[in-house]
C-alpha cells in the first residue's frame, strides 16, 4: 500500500538519521551523502531521496543517486574484494527478480526478468494466502525446513523456455487452487506445503542462472536482494555453480566463483547504498542535487 508506505517513511526518516548519527559527527567524519533513487515507489523514494539532498546541502557534501538495485548487487563488496567479470548477477527481491551480465561493477545488462511476480513476491502472496505473517520468505522458508519438498508438485513456469525471462504467478495461482480444494490437508500439511512451493520457485531460479552462466560464459555469479536471503536458494545455487565448475563448456577446469551478501546485507539495508556509491566516488560519478529527481522505474545499466 503505497500510501501507508510513504507515511511511514515521512514518519521514520529523521529518527532514523538522528539514530544513525548519534556517534558520529555529520561535519567531520561523513565524507559522501547517497540515497536510492529508484526503482521503487514514488512516494517512499522522495522522502528518502529529498531528505538526503537535504542533508548534502545544508552540509555541503558531494552526493551520490544510488540505483537500488546496483545497490543489492554492490552488497557482495562489503565481504569480497574482487569478483572474476564477466559474472552473472540474480537480483531477487520483493519488488523485482532480473538477471543481469555484469561486464564491469557499475555497468549492467539486462538479459531477462520476470513477466509478473517478483519471487519475493509470490512468497508473500503464498504466505497470505494460506493465513501467515508478513513478511512471507522468512516464515515460509522457517516452515519449510520441516517439510518434505516433494510432497506437493507445484509447476515451474518458463523453466526449459529457451529465454531468461521468469514468471512466478503460477506457483502462486497452483498453490490457490490447491488450498481452495482442499484447505484441510493444506493446513496439516503447511510444513510440505511451504517446502513444495520454496523448491519450485528455487528450481527455476537456479536452472536459468545456470543457463545464463553457460551463455555468456561468466567466471562468477553474485545472487543478491532480499530472496537471497533464502538458505535453500544459497545452496541450491552455489551447489549446481560448483557442478559447472567441473562439468563446463567451454573450460572443464574453469572455476565459476560464487558470492551472496552476508544474511542481513540481503534484504533491503543501508550499507548496500553506500556500497553502491563507493564505486561511483571511485570513478568521480556524482550526481547533482539540483537535477536528480526519484525514478519509479530507473533501469539498471
Ligand atoms: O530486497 P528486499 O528487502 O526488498 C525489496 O527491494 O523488495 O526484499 C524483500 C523480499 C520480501 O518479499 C521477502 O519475503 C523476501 O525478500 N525474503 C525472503 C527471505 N527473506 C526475505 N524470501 C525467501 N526466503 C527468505 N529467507
Ligand atoms: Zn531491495
Amino acid at each position: 500500500m503505497p500510501e501507508v508506505a510513504a507515511r511511514e517513511h515521512v514518519k521514520n526518516i529523521l529518527p532514523v538519521i538522528d539514530q544513525s548519527l548519534k556517534k558520529l559527527d555529520i561535519k567531520k567524519d561523513i565524507d559522501y551523502i547517497a540515497a536510492t533513487a529508484g526503482p521503487g515507489l514514488i512516494t517512499s523514494l522522495m522522502v528518502g531521496l529529498e531528505a538526503a539532498k537535504t542533508l548534502a546541502f545544508v552540509y555541503n557534501k558531494k552526493f551520490i543517486a544510488v540505483n537500488h538495485l546496483g545497490a543489492h548487487l554492490a552488497a557482495v563488496f562489503l565481504q569480497n574484494k574482487k569478483v572474476k567479470l564477466p559474472s552473472i548477477g540474480l537480483v531477487v527481491s520483493g519488488g523485482h527478480t532480473a538477471l543481469y551480465l555484469v561486464e564491469k561493477i557499475g555497468q549492467y545488462k539486462f538479459i531477462g526478468g520476470t513477466r509478473d511476480d517478483a519471487a519475493g513476491e509470490a512468497f508473500d502472496k503464498v504466505a497470505k494466502l494460506l493465513g501467515l505473517d508478513y513478511p512471507g520468505g522468512p516464515v515460509i522458508s522457517k516452515l519449510a525446513e520441516k517439510g518434505d519438498d516433494k510432497a506437493f508438485d507445484f509447476p515451474r513456469p518458463m523453466m526449459h523456455d529457451k529465454n531468461f525471462d521468469f514468471s512466478f504467478s503460477g506457483i502462486k495461482t497452483s498453490v490457490l487452487y490447491g488450498y481452495k480444494k482442499n484447505k484441510q490437508l493444506y493446513k496439516t500439511k503447511i510444513n510440505d506445503v511451504a517446502a513444495s512451493f520454496q523448491k519450485a520457485v528455487v528450481d527455476v531460479l537456479v536452472f536459468k542462472t545456470v543457463k545464463a552462466i553457460e551463455k555468456y560464459d561468466a567466471k562468477s555469479v553474485i545472487l543478491a536482494g532480499g530472496v537471497a536471503a533464502n538458505q535453500v536458494l544459497r545452496n541450491d545455487l552455489k551447489k549446481a555453480v560448483n557442478k559447472i565448475s567441473r562439468e563446463g563448456l567451454s573450460n572443464p577446469d574453469r572455476g565459476i566463483e560464487f558470492f551472496v551478501p552476508e544474511f542481513n546485507h540481503c534484504t533491503d539495508n543501508a550499507t548496500m547504498i553506500a556500497a553502491a556509491a563507493y564505486f561511483k566516488v571511485k570513478d568521480k560519478k556524482f550526481t547533482d542535487i539540483n537535477k536528480v529527481k526519484a525514478d519509479p522505474n530507473w533501469e539498471l545499466v
